[in-house]
């Protein structure tokens, strides 16, 4: 339901097929200094993981990070009220009318900038994400930018070869293909977050990379330096 991974990490996985690609969707949750939640990519929210997120403590940010990680964001904000919704701007604007919702900033002075830094990591027109470091877990929180899909069914490895993330952690390909004369402000971003000494890598979707994700990350995108 609720697995713990680090001191105040802990993550949820779902099950996700796309077209029976094997993708998965996982739920990640900080609890923050103070006690409070930030609730990064919440995903169906079943009575029990209410439950168990009311345990662990008072739901404060709810946090959509990438396009389409809004599907089931009006259920969380029914099952936690007093939440504070954070988007990137394309799903904010859907809530903008919401109190207490706001875009996501690149660089924030944001309520949880102590223990949590973010980038508007660029990968092209078609690509919006917010990347997340969890500095006390050493954890990068990804969206969609990067992951590895293990699944051994027959679409998950046609489509993991195709994406180039079979058994391998790394962007999906077209996003080289939609950097192509943006690969300067790819590479910035990319420099942006390897300032940040992470070891684990949280994604939203595929496997999780348990150590070396700093050194993975920079060999995920090894091709972005040099290339214009
Ligand atoms: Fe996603």
């Amino acid at each position: 339901m609720l697995q713990r991974v680090d001191a105040h990490l802990w993550i949820a996985g779902d099950p996700l097929r796309v077209f029976g690609i094997e993708l998965g969707r996982r739920m990640t949750v900080i609890a923050l200094p103070d006690g409070s939640l930030f609730v990064h990519s919440p995903w169906e929210m079943t009575p029990e993981r209410k439950r168990r997120l009311l345990d662990l403590g008072q739901v404060r940010y709810i946090v959509a990070p990438g396009r389409f990680h809004d599907l089931y964001l009006e259920q969380a904000l029914e099952a936690f009220p007093q939440a504070e919704l954070h988007a990137i701007p394309s799903i904010f604007r859907r809530f903008s009318s919401r109190p207490g919702a706001f875009p996501l900033p690149d660089r924030a002075v944001s309520p949880w900038g102590d223990a949590i830094d973010q980038h508007a990591f660029r990968a092209g027109p078609f690509h919006s994400e917010t990347v997340f470091f969890h500095r006390e877990s050493r954890s990068l929180l990804p969206a969609d930018l990067c992951f590895r899909l293990e699944g051994r069914g027959p679409m998950t490895r046609l489509a993991g070869h195709g994406f180039g993330v079979h058994q391998r952690f790394s962007p999906t390909r077209d996003i080289r293909l939609w950097t192509l004369g943006q690969r300067r402000l790819l590479r910035a971003s990319v420099e942006r977050v390897l300032e940040w000494p992470f070891e684990r890598i949280v994604p939203a979707h595929g496997e999780m990379i348990r150590e070396n994700g700093r050194e993975v990350f920079e060999a995920a995108f090894g091709w972005v330096s040099g290339s214009t």
